[in-house]
């Protein structure tokens, strides 16, 4: 067995148009996966899908509204009709509203929960049925930092993040009689767009990230993808439930 092998798998990956979910979908693409990228903005999709052409892999792309139950159904029944088969699922598409707990609309607080953890509910529902009659499957969620600590800024946020966890701990438990691995990835901070606005907005950070990440940098898209393909491949096929922070020593710092 090939413990690292990708080849003939089909991964749909949420979000996986730009920033980490980009990452992951070129590590797994390296490794052998046919990649489907699923996001909302086309001219994004199309340029993902280019990218990983480049890089010697078959990908398509699908729109996906993960805001929306119908368009998570058809984003995971239309992949696999087109590829007869989808073994990773990656619920990565994730957004923030930065706001202090008392500033939230219910609306708001409704569309982060929706976006970063009922959308990966629903992915994995859907998804549930194929990956058990395939007898194997393997969902990989996308924390954060605030799947473990809280920020003024992040109260939604930490409550979808924090719920991601417990979600892939209990989806873990019950789906590993039927071999499907359920983890979650928890990034430190990665530069991409979600963090340039976050840059923006609090003009401290930039420094702060690096003061405080032990390996004094930022993390970067590609930071991802061998994690991806260790959670995707035979490598994990003990490993369901777990929670692993990629984010250079930030969390390990008391
Ligand atoms: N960057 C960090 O430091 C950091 C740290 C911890 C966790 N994370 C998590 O990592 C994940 C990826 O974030 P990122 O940093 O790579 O930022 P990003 O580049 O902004 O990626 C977010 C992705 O989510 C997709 N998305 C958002 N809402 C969607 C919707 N309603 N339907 C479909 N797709 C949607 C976006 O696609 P479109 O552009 O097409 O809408 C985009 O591809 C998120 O879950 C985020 O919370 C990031």
């Amino acid at each position: 067995m090939e413990l690292f092998d990708l080849s003939g798998r089909v991964a749909v990956i949420t979000g996986g148009n730009g920033g980490i979910g980009l990452g992951m979908a070129l590590g797994m693409a390296r490794a052998g996966a046919t990649i489907v990228v699923a996001g909302r903005d086309a001219a994004k999709n199309r340029a993902a899908v280019e990218q990983i052409e480049a890089a010697g892999a078959k990908a398509c792309a699908v729109a996906v509204d993960v805001l929306k139950e119908e368009s998570c159904r058809k984003l995971i029944a239309q992949s696999i009709e087109s590829h007869g088969r989808l073994d990773i699922l990656v619920n990565n598409a994730g957004i923030n509203i930065r706001k202090q707990p008392e500033q939230y609309t219910l609306a708001e607080w409704h569309t982060v929960l929706d976006s970063n953890l009922t959308s990966a509910f629903l992915c994995s529902h859907a998804a549930y049925p194929h990956m058990k009659q395939a007898g194997a499957g393997k969902v990989i969620n996308i924390g954060s930092m605030m799947s473990l600590f809280g920020a003024p800024f992040a109260t939604a946020y930490a409550a979808s993040k924090g719920g991601m966890v417990q979600m892939t701990k209990a989806m873990a438990t019950a789906w590993a009689k039927d071999n499907i691995q359920v983890n979650a990835i928890l990034p430190g901070w990665i530069d991409t767009a979600l963090t340039r606005r976050a840059r923006e907005q609090i003009s401290t950070l930039h420094d702060s990230v690096l003061r405080r990440t032990p390996a004094g940098r930022w993390g970067v898209p590609d930071d991802f993808a061998g994690i991806a393909v260790f959670l995707a491949a035979a490598a994990s096929d003990f490993v369901t439930g777990a929670a692993i922070t990629v984010d250079g020593g930030y969390s390990a710092l008391g």
